[in-house]
């Protein structure tokens, strides 16, 4: 196996201040990429701001030798996003990689949700992610070459009890990877996500939000993953994902404990009605179960023609 190197590239990780993003800094910096610290350095929720977060990591990766700056910035506004690229230009003259990794969270039912919890939710996950990528992009166009990496979440792909508002703009995120994927690939650019899984000051957040006999529940289990539960147990994905050696666009990959997989968006045989006439509410009542049913099969279209081309071979294979 090669190594994956970082030499002579240039990686933005966002909130690289601690947890996940900061293992992301010091291995990539390891391997010899010149890294940009970004960090509001605020609290867990997202208001609040310093510049300790990002120094303390930036002074990590220059005792060891590596070439980091510090950044401290929002991703949330267009100024604090073109300062952040504008960061890596001025201080190594490119940005070969972005890693979207900023994140804040608010754990709270619907009904006790505020307006302003889902605003500042939407504005670092989604907004933060889309603005980071538009900062970034003429860069990339310019010198045909780079690699963006997004930050997802189960709790928005599977979903999760007291995270609707977070979900959605994790969910939102990977609306964003599926687009810029697809207009990425003709210059170079390429797009994936990752859903990471580790003990953090978020996760601490979520705990402390979750029901008492939730989290006597999963006690026992928490501790049994715990080795694994780590920051340093997504490095290598975001990492790959960043590098050169990544070759892949348009997926979504899930770190967990330990274990590395593809998630897609798959869709069932389904039931195939005809093209004379549209499906009534009674064909959908009477084959629910077979439009459900994910163990005849499934496909994971790469695009709206992708599924439009997938079901006229349906009709077609009907037919003949
Ligand atoms: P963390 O709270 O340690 O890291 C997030 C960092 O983002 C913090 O250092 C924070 O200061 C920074 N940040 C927040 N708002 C910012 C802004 N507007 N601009 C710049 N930086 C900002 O949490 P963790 O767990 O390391 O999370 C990293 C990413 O992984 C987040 O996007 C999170 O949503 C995602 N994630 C984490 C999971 C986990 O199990 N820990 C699960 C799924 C997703």
């Amino acid at each position: 196996m090669s190594e994956v190197s970082f030499k002579n590239r240039v990686v933005i990780v966002t909130g690289a201040g601690g947890g996940i993003g900061r293992r992301y800094a010091l291995d990539i910096a390891a391997r010899g990429g010149a890294v940009v610290v970004n960090d509001l350095g605020g609290a867990v929720d997202g208001t609040g701001s310093s510049t300790s977060m990002a120094d303390q990591v930036v002074e990590e990766i220059h005792k060891t030798g590596g070439k980091a700056v510090a950044s401290y910035d929002s991703v949330a506004t267009t100024e604090g996003a073109e300062n952040i690229v504008a960061t890596a230009i001025q201080s190594f003259g490119r940005v070969d990689a972005l890693i979207n990794n900023a994140g804040n969270i608010r754990p709270s039912l619907l009904e006790d949700s505020t307006v302003e919890d889902m605003e500042s939710l939407l504005a670092v996950h989604l907004m933060g992610s889309y603005l980071m990528a538009k900062a970034a992009w003429p860069h990339m166009k310019e010198q045909q070459y780079g690699r963006i990496v997004f930050t997802s979440s189960s709790g928005g792909l599977f979903g999760s009890a007291l995270h609707g508002c977070y979900g959605a703009a994790k969910a939102g995120v990977i609306g964003l990877m599926n687009g810029f994927s697809q207009e990425g690939k003709e210059y170079g650019i390429l797009c994936n996500a990752l859903m990471p899984n580790a003990l953090s000051r978020m996760t601490d957040k979520v705990s402390e939000q979750a029901d008492k006999g939730d989290m006597e529940r999963v006690a026992p289990i928490i501790a049994k993953i715990q080795p694994a539960f780590q920051p340093e147990f997504n490095t290598g994905l975001g990492t790959y994902l960043a590098s050169e050696a990544c070759l892949e666009t348009h997926h979504i990959y899930s770190s967990c404990i330990g274990r590395i997989a593809r998630v897609f968006i798959g869709v069932t045989e389904g039931w195939l009605g005809t093209m004379d006439s549209p499906p009534t509410a009674e064909d959908i009542a009477g084959n629910i179960a077979q439009i459900n049913d994910t163990s005849r099969g499934f496909c994971t279209p790469d695009s709206p023609m992708d599924e439009i081309m997938g079901v006229l071979a349906q009709h077609e294979g009907d037919a003949s």
